[in-house]
């Protein structure tokens, strides 16, 4: 078996976790990241200083949306060794700053999206596995989101370029020889995780005796799902034919509240919280569909909210000498 793969968005917090996974599954990675500062670009250095102490990880500085600088990096790794597998991580993240900032956006995330996929059919590579996102379903009211549901009514500029990749990307698999999967991730969380999500922010904010301003009444509810269970189901979809959706999801939201009564609960310690309006961008609840996830990969979420919320707190405390440097 090809256990060569190109995964873009490895200083990223899932990038770095399926980098990690794949490599512990034998595969050499050429690791692709333009090291943005989007958040902190302490925790992306610490990252990629992990990966490239494997010898199997290979990492080149290269913005995706530039064509050619992506092009001789292809070259360069598929003339050596014929990967089958693009898996495209990269991208331009954060629902609410993409509404100041929204032509960056569009241009990791749909320009940079195509440039991948391009490369990927130019140089034969059977399968592409590409990030989207709850947030296409926008503000639905419907108790789980199914893949076949409206998406087509975006809450932010992020969404809207997220269902733009998933658009193109669709008309790119009916015209090309290549199989494209679109796996649609729920608000993940776990060790290494986002400065700008709110389990590292309450987190560290708690651990930092600081004050929260929490966005809304704290009612809001997300489908929080374990790293390492995004990690699994990206893995297991890595054979899958033709054009695909799939949730990625927990399928068992919690209130923004309960998150940050489990972080008081574990450190005795209570937060000052500053409650503000809610913001435009933000959706009031999500949670997966995963019947088809189930039945296509035989993928479900397996590490509960509790469990995982405890295992990244303990890794706070863990690494608290450089983490509470991170600015948040
Ligand atoms: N974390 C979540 O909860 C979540 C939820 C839904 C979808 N997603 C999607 O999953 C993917 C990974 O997200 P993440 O949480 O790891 O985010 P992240 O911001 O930690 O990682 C994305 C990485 O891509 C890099 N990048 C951005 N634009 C680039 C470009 N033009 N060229 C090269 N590199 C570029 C960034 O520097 C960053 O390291 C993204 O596509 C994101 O939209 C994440």
């Amino acid at each position: 078996m090809n256990k060569k793969v190109i995964i873009s968005g490895v200083a990223g917090f899932i990038g770095f976790h399926t980098s990690l996974f794949f490599l512990k599954k034998g595969y050499e990675i050429l690791g692709i990241d333009n090291l943005n500062d989007s958040y902190d670009i302490k925790i992306k250095k610490k990252r990629i200083s992990f990966l490239i102490s494997d010898k199997k990880f290979t990492f080149k500085k290269t913005d995706i949306s530039d064509y050619s600088a992506l092009k001789k990096i292809f070259i360069n790794f598929c003339k050596k060794t014929s990967p089958k597998l693009v898996i495209n991580l990269a991208a331009k993240t954060g629902v609410r700053k993409s509404t100041s900032d929204p032509n960056s956006y569009y241009e990791s995330n749909v320009i940079g999206c195509l440039n991948i996929a391009r490369l990927a059919s130019l140089y034969k590579i059977n399968n592409l596995i590409h990030a989207s996102t709850s947030s296409v379903y926008g503000n639905s009211p419907k108790k789980s989101f199914d893949i076949e549901d409206q998406t087509d009514k975006p809450y932010s500029n992020y969404a809207a370029s997220k269902k733009s990749s998933e658009v193109l990307l669709y008309a790119f698999q009916k015209l090309n020889k290549i199989n494209i999967t679109i796996l649609r991730f729920f608000t993940v969380y776990g060790p290494y995780g986002r400065p700008d999500m709110s389990p590292f922010i309450f987190i560290e904010s708690n651990l930092r005796k600081n004050k929260i301003n929490l966005f809304g009444t704290g009612n809001q509810k997300r489908d929080f799902t374990y790293i390492d269970d995004i990690v699994l189901g990206i893995y297991k979809s890595r054979n899958l034919k033709k054009y695909n959706i799939l949730n990625l999801g927990n399928n068992k939201p919690i209130k923004i509240n309960l998150l940050l009564e489990n972080i008081e609960k574990f450190s005795n310690f209570k937060n000052l919280v500053i409650k503000l309006p809610a913001l435009i961008e933000d959706v009031e609840y999500t949670s997966a569909n995963i019947n088809k996830t189930i039945s296509l990969i035989n993928w479900e979420p397996v590490t509960k909210f509790e469990n995982g919320i405890k295992k990244t707190f303990d890794w706070h405390v863990e690494n608290g000498r450089w983490l509470r440097k991170i600015k948040i």
